[in-house]
């Protein structure tokens, strides 16, 4: 192999550009050449490629977002739009290829593999920790930081108000972040998509009258919940017309600024790693971090399979929020 290409795709993540930096200095210690793909899988379409250098990567491991910029393409999806790609990886003669992304990005170069043959690596990018074959995915523990802050703060304002807040944060299907933050934010109930008794809890303790008189409470609300937080504002405020009750939807704040430590070293580490997979001859497949060891999981079985919460912390939070 002599040249490989490397690009973010979906949502940006804070750490991608660490990973970047990671891929594209173990490729050149490798005397392997990089070419980075703008805007994901649409610039491999419309032939957006730049050449990368150890230079040119210098100056951004602390920085949030992608300095390759990211989309969402829905041509990419069409037969019509994979072989127009296949084409102009094959005029810029590239033999290999990582794809930092999340499931959607997993999914596009399952089927790119499986048609054209090009070997790729795909490194877990998303700010939802939602994907098989890894403990963490670069983005989350930095969205949780960012989320957790937020909920401080308006504990403040719950506190001397004496409010229920309610606080939406991301997770398009999944409750990772929403269970984490919830946790490490002391909050009083959690409302996640993969429980369908977890709303039917909050009302019963809003209902108890024994409970412990407290003064404010936070509720935090994965968006992926069917309704979202808006959903849980009207349902409370129907029943409970008495409690003041404010909502705060956190959204695209926890995508954004400088990755934290753990993220930098996650994306350092497994852009090291997937590049030296890929002259080893790996293919199809993408890294993850399993108890601190760097492993890989086919495409097929990271899309496929569904990861779990960790249950145990979940069952917490009825004991803390006592
Ligand atoms: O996948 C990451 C994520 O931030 C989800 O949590 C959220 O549902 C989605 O992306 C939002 O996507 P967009 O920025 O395209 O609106």
């Amino acid at each position: 192999m002599k040249k490989i290409a490397v690009f973010t795709s979906g949502g940006d993540s804070p750490g991608m550009n660490a990973c970047i930096r990671a891929v594209v200095r173990t490729a050149n210690f490798n005397n392997i050449k990089v070419v980075g793909i703008m805007n994901g899988y649409k610039g491999m379409i419309d032939g957006e490629f730049v050449n990368l250098t150890t230079e040119s990567v210098a100056n951004i491991i602390q920085r949030g977002g992608t300095i390759l910029k990211t989309s969402r393409c829905e041509e990419f999806k069409t037969v019509d739009g994979r072989k127009t790609a296949y084409e102009n990886l094959k005029k810029n003669q590239i033999e290999g290829l990582i794809c930092i992304g999340g499931d959607g990005t997993y999914t596009g170069a399952e089927i790119f593999y499986n048609e054209f043959e090009i070997p790729s690596i795909g490194i877990p990018g998303t700010i939802d920790n939602d994907l098989y074959g890894t403990d963490h995915t670069i983005g989350y523990d930095t969205a949780l930081n960012t989320a957790m802050d937020a909920i401080d703060k308006i504990r403040d304002t719950a506190d001397s108000h004496n409010r229920i807040f309610i606080v939406e944060v991301m997770g398009r299907s999944a409750g990772f972040i929403a269970l984490a933050v919830g946790i490490a934010g002391g909050a009083e109930s959690i409302i996640i998509p993969e429980d369908t008794e977890d709303e039917i809890r909050l009302f019963e303790n809003f209902r108890n009258t024994n409970r412990r008189k407290k003064s404010f409470s936070i509720i935090v609300v994965a968006e992926g919940e069917k309704g979202g937080s808006t959903y849980i504002y009207n349902k409370l405020k129907k029943e409970f017309p008495q409690l003041d009750i404010r909502t705060t939807v956190l959204g695209h704040i926890q995508r954004g600024g400088n990755p934290s430590a753990r993220d930098r070293i996650l994306a350092t580490r497994l852009g090291v790693s997937s590049v030296e997979r890929l002259l080893e001859g790996g293919k199809n497949e993408c890294a993850g971090m399993i108890n601190n060891k760097v492993c890989f999981t086919s495409y097929h079985d990271a899309i496929k399979t569904k990861k779990q919460l960790p249950t145990y912390i979940y069952s917490l939070i009825n004991i803390l929020s006592s």
